[in-house]
């Protein structure tokens, strides 16, 4: 299905780049729209949020309770901007389609993780700016202020327990992918990889791309050498479970609640993608 948001992108992209040939006297050929020609990848749009801010789209704000914080892991209360009136705005005038579309939040250290625009407007997304528990003349608590900036990503409608809900600090920028092409580069064609592609998903894309695909706070793991090229199996893992018994200044934090027997699927993933790169150009 080809989506309208798609085709305008696209068709734009083309007579951007056609656009010198327009005036030389070389005979030009009608743009024709072919699927071919449409690179499902590219974002259907991206806001900058501090841009829409200083614009005027996003400039109410609330003071909100969290009833439990995962980054602080109790409960909190921010002053903070609601979401879910601007999401639905966009979706209105780019149309998308709910049940078909990924946001990626793009935050300034790479992490980037995303979730189904579905899920995210059936909650209540805030965007804060300041904890309410910071020292006077502070936004935030932290000794970096700002690593938070320009936007911390909360939910007021979130228990415990609750899974599949990311609260990235320093958020950016939004970017909205058809669900079915946010991942396709980084997707194994044997299905008997999947269920490692969805645990490396859950647990690593954040931060790490395959196939360029995801965060990039950490390093590419398949192009142009798959990990696995040049690390052994065994070091990564233990690398993963404890990065600081490698290197005591590690920017990757271990990641949380992985079992070994899903490290295992992890690895299996990550090794079968090296018969799967991607041409970088
Ligand atoms: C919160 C972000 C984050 C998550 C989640 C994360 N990583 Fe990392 N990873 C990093 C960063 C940052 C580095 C950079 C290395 C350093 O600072 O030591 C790194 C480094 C690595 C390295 C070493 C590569 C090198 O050459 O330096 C491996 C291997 C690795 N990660 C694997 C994984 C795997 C597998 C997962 C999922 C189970 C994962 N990481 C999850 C952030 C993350």
């Amino acid at each position: 299905m080809l989506k309208p948001q798609i085709i305008f992108l696209s068709l734009f992209l083309f007579l951007f780049a056609c656009k010198p040939s327009i005036d030389s006297d070389e005979k030009t050929t009608p743009v024709e729209v072919t699927e071919e020609a449409i690179d499902e990848t590219v974002p259907l749009l991206e806001i900058n949020l501090a841009h829409a801010k200083e614009e005027g789209a996003l400039s109410t704000t609330e003071i909100v309770n969290v009833s439990f914080d995962p980054v602080f892991k109790r409960a909190k209360k921010y002053e903070a901007i609601p979401l879910k009136p601007y999401l639905e705005k966009l979706i209105t005038a780019s149309n998308l389609d709910t049940a078909n579309t990924e946001i990626i939040f793009l935050c300034k250290d790479g992490y980037n993780p995303g979730m189904p625009l579905s899920k995210v407007i059936n909650n209540e997304p805030y965007l804060a700016i300041r904890d309410l528990d910071a020292s006077e003349g502070k936004n935030w608590m932290d000794t970096l202020q700002g690593k938070w900036n320009p936007f911390y990503l909360i939910w007021t409608n979130h228990s415990k327990g609750d899974k599949g809900y990311t609260w990235p600090y320093g958020l950016a920028h939004l970017q909205f992918k058809a669900s079915d092409a946010a991942y396709k580069d980084a997707m194994p064609i044997d299905k008997e990889m999947v269920a490692g592609f969805e645990l490396y998903k859950e647990k690593c894309m954040k931060c790490h791309s395959m196939n360029m695909v995801g965060g990039v706070m950490g390093p590419e793991m398949n192009v142009p050498k798959n990990i696995t090229e040049y690390w052994q199996v065994a070091d990564i893992k233990a690398f993963v479970k404890n990065p600081y018994s490698y290197r005591y200044n590690s920017k990757m934090p271990p990641v949380a609640g992985l079992k070994d027997e899903e490290l295992e699927v992890i690895m299996e993933y990550i090794s079968y993608m090296k018969g799967q790169k991607i041409e970088l150009d």
